[in-house]
């Protein structure tokens, strides 16, 4: 048996913050997609090359590439008892090709994390990257303890080229319209779980860690 948990919401929700920390504590390797297009890109790859030009201009990098992306990644013998996924999937057809490769014993929960607008907006704004490690900092919320370098490892804060309030209105109206119709699909398969992502980090990771992993009886897409 898999267990698979996929951590929904908006950009800034709080999901590459909250997946580092519960990848640890569940023992499940993070996969995120956002993350291997970025690696793909600063490696100059081509299909890095091709994603960095959607994720410029806030949108979706196609399906078929990014498909054939995650599962390269979840093919890999770590991700054989299950995987933590971030920012995948985002679209129905991502969902229903994901959906087709389980089987019948995995056990899948969607954490859907809530924020309102303007704090996204406030989140994305304030974010800073570590080009090294990827480790994330925010300006007001999580401040370096060194300005401009990563309390990790030491490497470069930068901003991420998508960060921008305009790219971030983009990117929110990709998600509106293309990404958020998943919640119905996964709240009629009985594996979607709200969780208010508006509060401080510890707090919303100790109540995803107590909903990581769905009832026997829910289930599976
Ligand atoms: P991706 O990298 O996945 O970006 P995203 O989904 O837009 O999410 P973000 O990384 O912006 O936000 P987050 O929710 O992880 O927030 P974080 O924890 O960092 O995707 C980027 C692009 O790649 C897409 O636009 C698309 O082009 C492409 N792509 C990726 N996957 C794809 C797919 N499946 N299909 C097609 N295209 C795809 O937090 C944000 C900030 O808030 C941080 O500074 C943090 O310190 C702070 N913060 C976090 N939590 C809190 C809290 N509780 N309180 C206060 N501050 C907080």
């Amino acid at each position: 048996m898999a267990r698979v948990v996929i951590l929904f919401g908006p950009p800034g929700a709080g999901k590459g913050t909250q997946a580092s920390r519960l990848s640890a504590a569940l023992g499940l390797p993070h996969v995120s997609t956002g993350d291997l297009f970025r690696e793909h890109g600063a490696k100059g790859t081509p299909l890095g090359q091709a994603a960095q030009k959607f994720m410029d201009a806030g949108q979706l990098v196609p399906d078929a590439v990014v498909l054939d992306m995650l599962f390269d990644r979840t093919s890999k013998a770590d991700c054989k008892a299950g995987y933590l996924l971030d920012g995948f999937p985002r679209t129905v057809p991502q969902a229903e090709a994901r959906a087709a490769r389980l089987a019948k014993t995995d056990h899948v929960s969607v954490l859907n994390l809530q924020v309102p607008d303007a704090v996204l907006l406030e989140r994305i704004t304030g974010r800073r990257s570590c080009k090294a490690c990827s480790n994330v900092h925010h300006l007001r919320t999580a401040p370096p303890k060194t300005a401009g370098r990563c309390d990790k490892c030491g490497g470069e804060l930068v901003q991420r080229s998508d960060d921008t309030t305009k790219v971030f209105g983009d990117r929110l109206a990709v998600y509106r319209q293309q990404t958020q119709p998943l919640e119905g699909w996964y709240a009629r398969a009985g594996t979607l779980v709200d969780v208010d992502g508006n509060r401080a980090p510890e707090v919303v990771f100790e109540e995803l860690r107590s909903k990581a992993f769905p009832e026997p009886s829910k289930g599976r897409a």
